[in-house]
């Protein structure tokens, strides 16, 4: 089951609920005078967020570790989506207060969504943590960090209008060397009643276009190959130059990216069904480095469950995008984000549920049942009412009517020859490669010819599972 995975879009880490809280590192040496040991939760964004908190460490003298004994300063970058999340990180919190009972000094600091929800429980009440920062606040860490060290406690969870990030440069942490994440957006105003993202990342705004190109740029010179650009909603992006007053919207923003390099491939999400546009269908269909790949969570396939959940579609309109989808581009995979179990949904609400992942045809699904979040629409306005067992029972029939619908796109690729791009040893074996299609699908093949991490190769799928391809090198 998948509900221990907290997507934006989720990108690579869903598949291995192993890969959750990953500690990410990258320079483990003596050069730095202090050293921070950070594990992130959450969505790429918040993975995405980790590499920028390390960039700024850098520049105050602090190396990363991956042995948190060893650490002056231990960090955690947190998630709230859901309950289990929040869960997750007070267990880790009470380790690192072992670490610290056998080491006085080493400060503990909460990064991230469950910043404000929960300064004053971790910082006063139980006295877990010295610094908590919510996620526009990074630029502070480092005065936070002294004042800590001089024994005050510190806060900052301010949410801002205009932070992006824009001029740090991010430190690539835990990365394969292939595919990199760039945040293109920070925020949300979409006020889906489910979501508490709104709340703990504030307001929607758009990172300077060109700043994006250059990170692109930067990627690809130092060898990476596959860049994905993050926001909670990327469709909406919107930049205006301030000198041209000209605005790039996200379709040009993709065309932008993709100019950088033809062997740069460019990934996204997470798109909203009622934001994406035929633009950037056309910019998709028309450059081959744009992927043939839209995640494009539907949330339930039933129309009176979406108005509840205030996702300004409804069932017929979604059926259409996706059809239109299909049109413009055939070779297109598409998946998405399901929620069961949501307020008075009923049982044949439900079965509409299961209706949309086979007809949408997604190649794979982020599933979970609802867990209500304290301050959303939802939680204010609509009860909680169905059974934990219920819910976790058409999660059940969820995943099981995706792992068919998967099994069966699978299936449909067998035979055919796909441009992969490798990202490295199979995790069973050191005499396979694992790569990725364009439509996002694992494939793995035995090492053949000269190849390496970070090269495209054309491989024939010979055979298929719910959850992945195998196939043979085929030039
Ligand atoms: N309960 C369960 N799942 C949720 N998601 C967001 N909020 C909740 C919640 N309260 C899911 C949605 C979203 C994904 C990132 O997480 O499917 O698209
Ligand atoms: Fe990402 Fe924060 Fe949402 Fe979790 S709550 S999925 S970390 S934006």
């Amino acid at each position: 089951m998948y509900d221990n995975n907290p997507t934006l879009e989720n990108i690579d880490r869903k598949i291995d609920p192993k890969l959750q809280g990953q500690v990410i590192e990258q320079f483990d040496n003596d050069a730095f005078a202090k050293k921070f040991y950070i594990e992130s939760y959450g969505c790429a964004m918040n993975f995405s967020d980790s590499e920028i908190v390390a960039s700024i460490l850098a520049k105050e003298g602090y190396g990363s570790t991956r042995d948190m004994d060893k650490a002056d300063l231990i960090l955690v970058n947190t998630c709230s989506i859901r309950e289990k999340a929040e869960e997750t990180v007070r267990q880790r919190l009470s380790i690192f207060n072992k670490v610290k009972r056998k080491k006085p000094g080493t400060l503990i600091g909460v990064l991230g969504c469950m910043a404000e929800r929960l300064k004053a429980k971790l910082l006063e009440e139980e006295k877990l943590v010295d610094i908590v920062v919510g996620p526009d606040a990074y630029r502070d860490l480092p005065t936070l960090i002294s004042g800590a060290e001089d024994g005050d406690r510190g806060v900052n969870v301010l949410l801002s209008r205009e932070e992006t990030y824009a001029d740090i440069s991010p430190l690539r942490m835990g990365s394969n060397g292939v595919s990199a994440f760039i945040s293109i957006m920070r925020g949300c105003d979409n006020m889906c009643s489910f979501c508490v993202v709104p709340f703990t990342r504030g307001r929607e705004r758009s990172r300077d276009a060109f700043s994006i190109v250059a990170e692109a740029q930067d990627l690809f010179d130092q060898g990476f190959k596959e860049v994905t650009l993050l926001g909670q909603n990327v469709d909406s992006y919107k930049w205006e130059n301030p000198g041209t007053k000209e605005v790039v919207t996200f379709a040009d923003l993709l065309i932008m990216v993709a100019k950088v390099h033809p062997d740069l491939r460019i990934r996204f999400s997470t798109s909203h069904p009622k934001d994406i546009t035929d633009e950037v269908l056309y910019a998709i269909r028309d450059y081959e480095n744009i992927c043939k790949y839209i995640h494009l969570p539907v949330q339930s396939g039933n129309s009176r469950v979406l108005k509840l959940m205030n996702r300004t579609y409804d069932r017929e309109w979604y059926d259409q995008k996706v059809d239109r989808i299909y049109e413009i581009i055939p070779d297109c995979a598409i998946s998405s984000d399901i929620i069961c179990g949501f307020c008075s949904e009923t049982e044949d609400e439900h079965k509409e549920t299961l209706e949309v992942i086979k007809r949408s045809k997604y190649t794979l699904s982020y599933m979970f049942f609802y867990s209500e979040r304290p301050g959303t629409l939802a939680a204010r306005k609509y009860e909680d009412d169905i059974p934990l067992e219920v819910k976790k029972r058409r999660l059940s029939e969820v995943i099981e009517v995706q792992s068919a619908v998967s099994y069966a796109s699978n299936q449909k690729d067998i035979g055919k020859t796909f441009k992969v791009l490798i990202e490295g040893d199979s995790k069973k074996s050191a005499d396979d490669f694992k790569g990725r299609t364009s439509q996002f699908k694992t494939v793995i093949f035995p090492k053949t010819g000269n190849y390496k991490k970070g090269d495209y190769v054309n491989v024939t799928v010979q055979s298929g599972t719910s959850g992945s391809l195998k196939g043979i090198i085929a030039d």
